[in-house]
């Protein structure tokens, strides 16, 4: 295993997350499920565990899971949602309250989160909620909820008015991803998610940028060493940060909005997917937003024309759009607009000098953002 930012010799753990409420490891390997009953038992988790699913997820992984621990001698018992980000709400978290109140969970008592980001945050709201708060065990089952949603503590559900604002910063007593797992999820998921892992690589790692372009053959081929040596890397990155500002405090969490101003505005723009023909995942936008970022910081005279044909070189490699069609350039201003007037300030860019060095800037001018838009918004 190559050394890199955040890893640590905790045995068997790609890397630990030192934040200042809680220490913890997280596992990454190929076919780590079967590891799962000893890693709770390793971090004196034994007690009755509350796996949360969605069925899906559950379908594929459940019963191995359940195998996982009751062979480690942890009684368990199962709960599914239904896929899809509807189930991130308030009811979905009372109808799982009322189920732990039946089988009469107590302090101490395990929630096991298996699934993808709208398990991990769902099942970590009710973990930090239920009883004032029960250990938590993130078992991400798609590439972003490996990368970013089970790593840093943010747990929440969606009001019907707005995302995730129903949450709380609670981390988890350990993550354990089995890469493998990434097989069975649908092709544009997988897509979607290496674009958090490769903005993670812009942002604070050169060699893992390199390394993806090296390898990208194999890692899109899900090859086991390439594949999962990429999203420990990766999330070894993202560990680093949350364990600087566990909190959004001291602004060191910032960089990992690079290419989410425009992103957001553009989910913004397209309704979230609702408006038809325009639906676009998460990392998806996020794609389009690191490209209009580059194309900001080039046109700010902060990043190379090089640097920048690299990002958009290997975000297309990875299958990433780079500018997108018919989406509305005037809806994503307004969205930009509206989050300057919510943050009652100026829009707070976080722009690439080269890879592996951000810099934040609330000085972009108005006609840079209208050009860099009108490169990618086509
Ligand atoms: N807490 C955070 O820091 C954070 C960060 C980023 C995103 N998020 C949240 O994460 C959510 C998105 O996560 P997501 O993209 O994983 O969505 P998701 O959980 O809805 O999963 C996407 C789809 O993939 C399926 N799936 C997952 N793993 C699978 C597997 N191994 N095999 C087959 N199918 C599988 C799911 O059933 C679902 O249909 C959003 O709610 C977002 O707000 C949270
Ligand atoms: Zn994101």
């Amino acid at each position: 295993m190559t050394a890199g930012p955040g890893y640590a010799a905790t045995p068997g753990a790609a890397c630990v997350v030192r934040a200042a409420s809680a220490t913890y490891p997280v596992y990454i390997d190929w076919n780590a499920l079967f590891d799962l009953g000893l890693r709770l038992r390793e971090a004196g988790l034994t007690a009755q565990a509350y796996i949360v699913s969605d069925e899906t997820v559950f379908a594929g992984y459940g019963k191995q899971v359940e195998a996982a621990l009751a062979q480690a001698d942890i009684p368990v018992a199962s709960y599914t949602v239904p896929p899809g980000e509807a189930s991130k709400s308030l009811d979905t978290a009372a109808a799982i309250y009322d189920w732990l109140i039946q089988r009469r969970a107590e302090r101490g008592h395990v929630v096991v989160a298996l699934g993808g980001g709208m398990v991990t945050d769902l099942a970590g709201y009710v973990a930090a909620t239920y009883l004032r708060g029960l250990p938590l065990v993130h078992v991400p089952t798609s590439l972003l909820a490996m990368v970013d949603a089970a790593i840093g503590g943010k747990v929440a559900v969606n009001h019907p008015q707005a995302k995730n604002t129903i949450g709380a910063f609670y981390q988890p007593s350990l993550v354990l991803a089995d890469v493998a797992a990434l097989r069975s999820l649908p092709p544009r998921e997988l897509t979607s998610g290496w674009a958090e892992l490769i903005k993670h690589a812009l942002i604070l790692d050169p060699d893992l940028l390199a390394f993806l372009e090296e390898r990208a053959g194999g890692v899109l081929r899900l090859e086991p060493e390439p594949t999962t040596e990429a999203i420990r890397r990766s999330v070894a990155i993202k560990a680093k940060i949350v364990s600087e500002d566990e909190r959004e405090e001291t602004g060191r969490r910032t960089v990992l909005n690079y290419g989410h101003t425009v992103a957001h505005a553009i989910e913004a723009a397209t309704e979230y997917g609702r408006l038809p023909g325009q639906g676009f995942l998460h990392g998806e936008a996020v794609a389009i937003g690191m490209t209009a970022a580059a194309a900001v910081a080039r046109r700010m005279g902060l990043l190379s024309a090089d640097v920048e044909q690299r990002q958009r070189d290997l975000l297309e490699r990875f299958g990433l759009p780079t500018r997108a069609e018919g989406v509305d350039r005037t809806a994503v201003l307004a969205a930009m607009a509206l989050d300057k007037k919510v943050r009652a300030g100026a829009v707070r860019w976080v722009l690439l000098e080269d890879v592996g060095r951000t810099v934040l800037r609330d000085d972009v001018p108005q006609v840079v953002v209208e050009d860099a838009l009108g490169e990618v918004l086509v």
